[in-house]
């Protein structure tokens, strides 16, 4: 079994920043940006929640879907960036959205979120006949956590939103979801000022850096060189599962977090850029909302059509990794 994404919707806000508008809080340039990142301009949510963008993403996902937003059976957000711990964006969107009769929940597999929900998608639509259609809304504030004095981190993100409208079908699929938790310390953020101060002789110290509460710490190196090795192992493991290779492969539509970590990743595959879809340069990285951004942008111009067979590919905090291969 495996599915088919009836509609696509995105929402990005209305603010953009490009890498000289960095220039006012940190010692950067457009230069030293677009030839490390590949990113030119991104957008940054201003008076719009979370929420308002998932649900304004998700309400297109469903008018593309042609179904009535009472026929969707669950809900699940995905987001790293929620504007609640309670409620998840996942209930939120859902009444905003009328859909009545959905269940609803958030995930949080930080840049490979829409992997990990998608997924998650299938394996409900696969074991429940009763559900016909799943909402899957990946929305992020990724600039409310960020650290605006480090330049190494705060050039690279986006915010937005974007979702899909799947059902079951009989097309090809297969996934591989997976993560290193040793990985946790290079790329986090904490979430409560009331956790519990960790005895300074404790195991734990160590495995998390010191960091601004709140705010997005990265150890870019590391991350880097986890992104190169996870985003051609992903594929490969996916790939393993339903016999296919990457010259078969119509779209690769990685996480956009670099567009040096797609370009090494592509030469460690042996697929041709031209293959990979990259939206990075206009919108940063997004978290979770990259790969349906990206495949939304890309279906709507015709690039994605029908019967194409698509690699999505995730790898973020966590450190999380996954791949899905399906036909469009
Ligand atoms: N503008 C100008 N200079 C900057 C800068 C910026 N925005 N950010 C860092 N620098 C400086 C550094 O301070 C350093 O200066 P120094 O040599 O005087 O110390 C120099 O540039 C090189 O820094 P380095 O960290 O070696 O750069 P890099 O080539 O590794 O690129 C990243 C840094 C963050 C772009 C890169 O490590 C990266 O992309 N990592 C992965 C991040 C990511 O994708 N995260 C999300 C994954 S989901």
């Amino acid at each position: 079994m495996g599915i088919s994404i009836l509609g696509l919707g995105s929402y990005v806000p209305e603010q953009k920043l490009t890498n000289n508008d960095f220039t006012r809080f940190v010692d950067t340039n457009d230069e030293w940006i677009r030839t490390r990142t590949g990113i030119i301009e991104r957008r940054m949510a201003g008076w719009e929640p979370t929420w308002y963008m998932g649900t304004q993403a998700a309400l297109k996902a469903v008018e593309q879907a042609g179904i009535s937003p009472e026929d969707i059976g669950l809900v699940i957000s995905c987001t790293a960036t929620s504007d609640f711990h309670t409620p998840s964006m996942a209930s939120v969107i859902q009444h905003k959205t009328g859909a009545v009769n959905a269940a609803a929940f958030d995930i949080n597999a930080a840049c490979s979120g829409f992997v990990y929900a998608l997924d998650i998608a299938e394996r409900f639509l696969r074991t429940d006949d009763s559900l016909k259609y799943v909402l899957v809304a990946a929305n992020e504030s990724l600039s409310r956590f960020l650290d605006f004095e480090d330049r190494s981190s705060c050039i690279l993100f986006g915010d937005g939103a974007a979702a899909a409208v799947v059902e079951r079908s009989d097309k090809l699929y297969a996934s591989h979801l997976a993560s290193d938790g040793s990985g946790a310390g290079y790329l986090c953020a904490r979430a409560l000022k009331a956790a519990p101060e960790v005895k300074q002789d404790s195991d734990f110290v160590d495995e998390f850096p010191d960091m601004p509460l709140h705010k997005l710490y990265q150890n870019g190196k590391e991350v880097y060189k986890f992104a190169t090795h996870a985003l051609p192992k992903s594929f490969e493991l996916a790939a393993a599962k339903c016999g296919i290779t990457k010259d078969e492969i119509d779209w690769f539509i990685p996480h956009q977090a670099n567009i040096r970590i797609i370009e090494t990743a592509a030469k460690k595959l042996g697929a041709p850029m031209e293959k990979f879809i990259v939206t990075l340069d206009h919108y940063g990285n997004t978290s979770s909302v990259s790969i349906p951004l990206t495949l939304n942008e890309a279906a709507a111009d015709g690039r994605i059509v029908r019967g194409q067979k698509l690699a999505l590919i995730g790898f973020g905090a966590g450190l999380t990794y996954g791949g899905i291969i399906l036909e469009f």
